[in-house]
């Protein structure tokens, strides 16, 4: 494997060297081998990750609240963030959104876990698009639920596949715990689920009183400044039968632990009423605070816009030279928001998905294989162009059609 041949010329590059300095083993949860260019996990780049804002958010925070910051924090999470998310949920809908329609969680990981428990029973059944997000699937087996993947278009999760599925468990006398989607920049495809869409699956959940999970850790993050995200299944279903995640870890820091799930008052007020809010209230009280003094200020906002434009410039850089090196050989889907690449060899071309992920790696580049995510009849890679600075990612782009030409 041969070491990036990158000058940290640009000034991103130089940044994103001194950010990752203490990427230690011990420290943070993946350190890439040197010489490695790691576009496997979805994590935000390191020089993007907002020091300066968050220092002061804690100032702000705890002189402010002084020691009210520091107690068991309000069960079902801090009323200033709480007010803060549903504004700007129910200015992003154009549908009434209240605070006490939020609970507070400590990111969607946690609030995954927090449902399969109270909405699942070990052997329930978890319905996913056919590729879905493997670390949800994970958290799901994990908890005793079963998974069972349903195909998918370009359009995102088939209706008729999922009438069927749900048609199939019932049949069984299986429950169906929810049906877990992930509609706005899809990981690991990028898909979009259109208005249309998104109504003909609530009208399909709803035929099966089946309980949805949407999942919106990327609704944010539209890079274009074009494709807007119709409403969320949440809002168009006036919150019935409809649990919405958010998280800060894509657009914040994923260290912060902060999310939040949006519902109906009486099932959000249900869901605070679990031993483990009680027992220690709010699961981020001290951060919570911090991050509503940035919501609040504008300093969110403006941090959305940079990091919209810098992902954006990550995105091109990394599709761009790929496209135009690969041509028809590799499919390339160029998602108008979140983290990922979705690619799929063109033509006839049945060469195994690991010939691709070793070549890359042989040539020092890490990706995720599709399977990795579901299974499809033909090879799917994933590429994260969130983590490594513009430059890098054209010298991905480089050695991976090097590796792939042949
Ligand atoms: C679709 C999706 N949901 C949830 C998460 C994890 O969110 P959090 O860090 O808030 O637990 C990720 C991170 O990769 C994701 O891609």
């Amino acid at each position: 494997m041969t070491p990036p041949t990158v000058a940290p010329a640009g000034q991103t590059v130089a940044e994103h060297a001194s950010a990752i300095r203490h990427w230690r083993p011990g420290i943070v949860q993946d350190v890439p081998p040197p010489g490695l260019i790691d576009l496997g996990p979805g994590y935000p780049d390191p020089a993007l990750l907002p020091v300066g804002l968050l220092r002061a958010a804690y100032h702000r925070a705890l002189d402010e609240y002084g020691p009210a910051a520091l107690a068991y924090g309000h069960n079902a999470g801090a009323l200033p963030l709480r007010e803060a998310l549903a504004e700007r949920a129910a200015l992003a809908d154009g549908h009434p959104c209240g605070p006490d329609q939020v609970l507070l969680t400590a990111g969607t990981s946690q609030a995954l876990h927090l449902l399969s428990g109270l909405l699942g029973r070990p052997g329930d059944m978890v319905i996913t698009d056919q590729y879905s997000y493997d670390l949800g699937r994970r958290i799901f087996t994990d908890c005793g639920l079963r998974v069972r993947a349903v195909a998918m278009d370009e359009l995102g999760m088939d209706p008729a596949a999922l009438r069927e599925a749900l048609r199939a468990e019932h049949a069984v006398g299986r429950r169906v715990a929810f049906v877990y989607v992930n509609p706005a920049f899809h990981n690991p495809t990028g898909i979009v689920v259109p208005l249309t869409r998104r109504r003909e699956l609530l009208d399909v959940t709803r035929e099966h009183e089946a309980v949805v999970i949407e999942d919106d850790a990327y609704a944010e993050l539209t890079l274009d400044g074009g494709q807007s995200v119709p409403p969320s299944f949440a809002a168009l279903a006036g919150y019935r039968g409809v649990l919405r995640l958010g998280t800060f870890a894509k657009t914040l820091a994923p260290g912060l632990r902060l999310g939040w799930l949006l519902g109906e008052p009486a099932l959000v007020a249900w869901l605070g009423e679990h031993g483990m809010l009680v027992s220690g209230g709010s699961l981020n009280h001290t951060t919570s605070l911090a991050v509503a003094t940035v919501l609040r200020d504008g300093d969110y906002d403006r941090h959305l816009t940079r990091i919209r434009a810098e992902l954006g410039k990550r995105r091109d850089a990394l599709a761009e030279p790929l496209r135009a090196l690969l041509g028809e050989r590799m499919a390339c889907r160029v998602p108008g928001g979140g983290f990922f690449l979705w690619l799929g060899p063109g033509g006839t071309d049945a060469a195994r998905e690991e010939t691709y992920t070793a070549a890359a790696e042989a040539a020092g580049v890490r990706l995720a294989p599709g399977s990795r995510f579901g299974a499809g009849d033909r090879p799917r890679l994933r590429l994260a162009y969130s983590f490594n600075p513009p430059a890098v990612l054209t010298e991905a782009a480089h050695r991976l059609a090097g590796a792939w030409a042949a």
